[in-house]
């Protein structure tokens, strides 16, 4: 069955806002893992919109449980995942004006540089994941360049709007991981996942870890950071007991 990750990266949105001092994303991450969280994820943007140097500082000093740092291959940023040693890093594309992470890693045509960043965080004993979308050539270039763990991009299935898409994106998703385990990695899923399409992913056997990010925040708005990652742990639970 799947743990949860928390990516608490909106906690810190709001601070920027005002660029003021509150919310923390600090008393964030502390809230999710009294919650039960098995990690908490965060993304150092190279434009720092919201998660700054500071912040995955504190939060590696202070994070009890699992740290993944998501972050791209910018050598500024890789610099610093060597300076701070998060447990893992998640390795995904990254461009100034996306909303959020837009697509999956090309770790086809990006091979050389993602070679040299899993020798550097391997050096350090920090975990790498690449964040792609279900493609076999993908699949196995992340393998390739020795990823220990894929996230397998769920954007498409949470966009998906008839049961027949939602039907085929499962199945897709569902032949990314077996080919991931094949080829030794551990297998993750991430992004646009909520508290009402979390279910069938939940479900899915052999996914390690589920990042999930900005229905938590929301939620969090009106029940509270804790209560909203206890209702989410509690519905993956439910959906993944076979
Ligand atoms: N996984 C990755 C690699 C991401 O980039 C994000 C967004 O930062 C998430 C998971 C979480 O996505 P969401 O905020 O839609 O839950």
């Amino acid at each position: 069955m799947a743990v949860l990750n928390v990516n608490i990266d909106h906690i810190a949105t709001v601070r920027q806002a005002r660029h003021a001092d509150e919310p923390d994303p600090v008393w964030a991450a502390a809230e999710c893992e009294l919650a039960g969280a098995n990690g908490i994820t965060t993304h150092l943007r190279q434009d720092r919109r919201h998660i700054n140097d500071r912040d995955v500082q504190v939060l590696k000093e202070t994070i009890v449980s699992k740290f993944n740092l998501e972050m791209s291959m910018e050598e500024e940023i890789v610099r610093i995942a060597e300076g701070i040693e998060p447990q893992q890093v998640t390795l995904v594309p990254e461009k100034r004006a996306e909303l959020t992470t837009e697509g999956g890693l090309d770790c086809v045509s990006c091979g050389a540089r993602l070679k040299e960043v899993v020798r550097r965080m391997h050096a350090r004993g920090i975990l790498v994941s690449a964040f792609i979308v279900p493609e076999k050539e993908q699949i196995a270039a992340a393998a390739r360049f020795g990823c220990d763990a894929i996230e397998l991009h769920t954007g498409q299935y949470a966009n998906a709007k008839t049961e027949k898409d939602i039907y085929q994106h499962l199945k897709w998703l569902e032949a990314g991981r077996d080919l991931g385990i094949k080829k030794g990695m551990i297998v993750h899923a991430g992004h646009g996942l909520t508290y009402r399409n979390i279910g069938p992913i939940a479900a899915m056997e052999d996914l390690s870890e589920l990042n999930i990010g900005h229905s938590i925040i929301a939620r969090s708005m009106f029940v509270g950071i804790r209560e909203a990652t206890i209702e989410m742990i509690r519905l993956i639970d439910k959906f993944g007991k076979h």
